[in-house]
């Protein structure tokens, strides 16, 4: 995808750009969209973002009320997707005591619409390589489509080019001076932080799994 020079989004993507790569190497990533993938690391990966986006989300939605920011995230939520891909597709409860997470979720600070901007980039922008990987999973034989555990990577679909360009426009008009962009900078590796320390509690648990509920 193009970026605009000196855009929020170039600035955000160059200072992200070590943190994502480090995520994508990460074990329970690390060949996802390769033939081989173990459907249940999938699993964990599933659960794994559904409790960070529950939290994720709730704090996004009251910080977006609190700041009146403008940006309605509410049609947005992507929790709903990935409940829908645990219970429907894999008959995996999340609340189960296996799939819950083993740590406190660190709440980021968002105080103002420069830190909101930080972390709706990363949930976002990670809807953009979501598309990337959908297409790449249903192409290997991991047997997941969109319609069957794979709604939460198939994300926006069709609309993902508005969306994204939706929450661009609203970036560039939360953080017109470097001071934010900062900001917004520090709360998306906060993000990032996070999602790697979720992924690193359930593949501490991925030799012990549970046989799904039929
Ligand atoms: C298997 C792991 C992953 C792969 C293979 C991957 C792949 C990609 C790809 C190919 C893009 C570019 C898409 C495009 O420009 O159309 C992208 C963008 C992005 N991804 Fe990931 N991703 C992964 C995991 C994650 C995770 C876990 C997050 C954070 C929750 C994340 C956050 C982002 C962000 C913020 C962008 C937007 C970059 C930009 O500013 O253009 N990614 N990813």
């Amino acid at each position: 995808m193009q970026t605009q020079p000196d855009s929020v989004h170039q600035f955000l993507r160059a200072r992200t750009q070590a943190a994502h790569e480090s995520l994508n190497k990460h074990g329970l990533l690390e060949g996802l969209t390769q033939p081989g993938y173990p459907l249940r690391s999938y699993w964990l990966v599933l659960s794994a973002y559904y409790h960070l986006y529950c939290a994720m989300e709730a704090l996004i939605e009251s910080a977006s009320e609190r700041l009146k920011s403008g940006f309605d995230y509410i049609p947005r939520r992507k929790h709903g997707w990935l409940r829908q891909d645990l219970v429907d597709s894999f008959h995996i409860d999340p609340e189960d005591a296996f799939w819950r997470p083993k740590r406190e979720f660190l709440p980021i600070r968002i105080e103002d619409q420069a830190e909101l901007v930080g972390v709706l980039y990363v949930i976002e922008g990670a809807t953009l390589g979501g598309q990337v990987i959908s297409r790449q999973i249903q192409a290997s034989r991991l047997g997941v489509t969109a319609d069957h555990g794979g709604r939460f990577f198939h994300g926006y679909g069709e609309e993902e080019t508005s969306r994204w360009n939706e929450f661009l426009t609203f970036a560039e008009q939360a953080c017109p001076d470097a001071a934010q962009r900062e900001k917004a900078a520090h709360a998306a590796l906060a993000v990032f932080t996070e999602v790697e320390a979720a992924l690193d509690d359930y593949s501490a648990r991925a030799g012990s799994l549970p046989r799904p509920r039929t």
